[in-house]
């Protein structure tokens, strides 16, 4: 089987790795030079665990190529996938330009039955503006099926995720579409794979439903934590319970300070649109994305309450404040919507000083903040002289820091842990004065 993957940004580079990894041959085509030449000498662009060493063995094995010869790319493919980006407009809706590019690309250089597969996530409507793009310049020429084949990748676990996933959706029109689709995920597979095949639309639904959905169960949690810090329960202990039910499922019901990252911010705003653009408000979402925005803001509040300042202008000028954990979460260097953008962003307009540590998105943070905040080597000289230590970022090397060092370190004693990841009795022993989210008052 010969595939192309169009886009090498986080979901196609994963998905040409994965499949070659399969046992496909796989052409990943980009426009940015820049980023094809890297990938020729073996450098990965984007931190993901695992991704360099099966774009390295299958690069030597001949199963993986890299160029940004789009016109070979298509000739020499049976099966192309679409997986550049589709970043949001100002209004919060999908920008399609580089999906419809290449749906052109395609078009022009046809020689053959093709299955057109978009990967990235698109509206839903958008399988059916692909085909009719492709139809226009093809006409009767060549026959070519439109798939819609959403991933479900988590950053930082992306390989496994791809590996082993819950469900492959296969939205398509065709029997023949799903056979060869069927074919190339079948390829990894002893047993039957979990397939899930559908018109276009619903698979293209699916993607938004579930990450909507997962969204929605984040911020619920976080409002139930919320409502627990008022009333002394502990969130924890609710939440395994709730997860308990198999209905409900223990999974995305970790409180914290909002959920950020590309796809949920992004799927959500994008599913309000969708529905709009139908006439129809979908209630729940806006309300989950109103809620998450408002979280990330009583992270705030709650900083400056526990150093007892104000909510003005000023309110913490002098006052030393050090970040721990900068990405949207934990093994990864994306800070796109990271919670910290906005709670670092806040506690500057209150005149504090900030020192930030995070493992590895340091650099995408700097380009962020620029030099209005101090970036420290690690944790411990990050907190040197610091009046709070707040934790945004659950990664692992946080969890074990030795805490009487750190407070030896600061100046006073104050620790917000966004992520929960400390005992509160454990750190009131220890003498730090302790917040966290759902379990402030046990
Ligand atoms: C997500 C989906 O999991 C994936 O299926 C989809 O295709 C793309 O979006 P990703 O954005 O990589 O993946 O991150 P994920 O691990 O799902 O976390 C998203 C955000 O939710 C993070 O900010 C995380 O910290 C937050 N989160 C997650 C919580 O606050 N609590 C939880 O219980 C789980």
């Amino acid at each position: 089987m010969r595939i192309a993957v169009v886009g090498t940004g986080y979901v196609g580079l994963v998905t040409g790795a994965c499949l070659a990894e399969f046992g496909m041959f796989v052409t990943c085509v980009d426009i940015d030079k820049k980023k094809i030449d890297m990938l020729n000498n073996g450098e990965i662009p984007i931190y993901e665990p695992g991704l360099d060493v099966i774009v390295e063995k299958n690069s030597k094995a001949g199963r993986l190529k890299f160029t940004t010869d789009v016109a070979q790319a298509v000739k020499d493919n049976l099966v192309i996938f679409i997986a550049v980006g589709t970043p949001p407009k100002e209004d919060g809706s999908a920008d399609l330009t580089y999906v419809e590019n290449v749906a052109r690309d395609i078009a022009k250089n046809m020689n053959g039955y093709k299955v057109v597969v978009n990967k990235s996530t698109v509206p839903v409507g958008t399988g059916q503006r692909v085909k009719k793009i492709i139809k226009e310049i093809v006409g009767d020429k060549f026959r070519f099926d439109v798939v819609s084949n959403p991933e479900f990748l988590r950053e930082g676990a992306a390989v496994n995720d791809f590996m082993r996933p819950d469900r492959i959706v296969i939205g398509a029109e065709s029997d023949e579409a799903v056979a060869i689709m069927k074919d190339i995920y079948s390829a990894h597979y002893l047993g039957e794979a979990p397939f899930v095949v559908t018109n276009i639309e619903t698979a293209e639904m699916i993607k938004y439903a579930s990450n909507a959905f997962l969204a929605l169960k984040i911020t619920f949690i976080n409002e139930i934590a919320n409502l627990c810090d008022l009333v002394g329960a502990d969130v924890h202990k609710v939440a395994k319970a709730m997860g308990m039910d198999g209905r409900i499922s223990p999974k995305f019901l970790h409180p914290g300070p909002g959920y950020g990252g590309s796809c949920f911010p992004k799927d959500t705003l994008a599913l309000c649109n969708i529905a709009k653009e139908y006439g129809y408000n979908i209630k729940v979402v806006d309300a989950a994305i109103e809620a998450n925005e408002r979280q990330k803001l009583l992270m705030v509040d709650k900083i400056l309450g526990l150093l007892g300042k104000e909510k003005k202008e000023g309110s913490l000028k002098d006052v030393n404040i050090t970040i721990l954990g900068l990405a949207f979460k934990p093994n990864t260097d994306d800070m796109r919507e990271s919670p910290s953008i906005v709670i670092i962003n806040e506690l500057l307009k209150y005149g504090a000083k900030i020192k930030a540590f995070d493992p590895i998105a340091m650099e995408n943070a700097k380009s962020i903040f620029g030099d209005s905040i101090e970036y420290s080597k690690d944790e411990y000289s990050a907190v040197e002289g610091a009046d709070c230590l707040v934790i945004v970022t659950e990664w692992n090397q946080f969890r074990k820091l030795d805490m009487e060092k750190i407070k030896s370190l600061m100046r006073n004693h104050n620790l917000a842990d966004l992520r929960n990841i400390y005992e509160p009795k454990k750190m009131r022993e220890i003498g730090f004065n302790y917040v966290c989210v759902g379990r402030s008052k046990i």
